[in-house]
């Protein structure tokens, strides 16, 4: 004897009858949708926050825009300071200051003089005919010395 549709339809499980619903399909896809997103943001946060390395974050900027007079070429070096080696880059200038103050970047010069808009300031010099350092850039540096400035 062939069974009626109503019979058939009490023979399904509730929830499945629930899950059939259109509404309820659309409330699955939205938290799905907000919990990638969700995901997402956490994971871009996560990036950003990570900790700046100085072989790959810092010394690439630096000897690009900075070792040709404070880098390891002695016939170039245009001061004592110089930013391939710790010990100088950290060491007091004169009138005790200092180019980095490891964990202070605000009293650091580096950072003074890579966001100078005195020409006759600002590192790397006008006549070196080598790009200043972008805000990015700079920011970089500012968050590496705050982090303590680990070589
Ligand atoms: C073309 C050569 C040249 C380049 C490139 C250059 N500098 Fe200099 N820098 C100098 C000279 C020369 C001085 C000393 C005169 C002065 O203080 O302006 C100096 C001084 C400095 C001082 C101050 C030192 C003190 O005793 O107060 C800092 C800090 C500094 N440079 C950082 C940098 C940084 C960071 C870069 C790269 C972004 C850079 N310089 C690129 C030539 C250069």
């Amino acid at each position: 004897m062939p069974i009626t549709f109503f019979e058939e339809l009490q023979a399904v499980p509730q929830h499945i009858l629930v899950l059939r619903s259109p509404s309820v399909w659309h409330i699955i896809l939205l938290v799905e949708a907000l919990h990638s997103l969700c995901c997402l943001l956490a994971l871009a946060s996560g990036l950003s926050a990570a900790a700046i390395e100085f072989n790959r974050d810092i010394r690439p900027l630096l000897s690009d825009r900075c070792f040709a007079c404070h880098g390891p070429d002695a016939s170039h070096r245009k001061t004592k300071l110089r930013f391939d080696i710790e010990s100088s880059a950290t060491a007091a200038l004169a009138g005790g200051r200092h180019a980095i103050d490891p964990g202070n970047p605000e009293a650091s010069e580096i950072i003074k003089r890579v966001s100078s808009t005195n020409r006759a300031l600002r590192m790397p010099p006008a006549y070196a005919k080598k790009d200043a350092l972008t805000g990015v850039q700079i920011d970089l540096l500012r968050r590496w010395i705050a982090e303590g400035a680990h070589w």
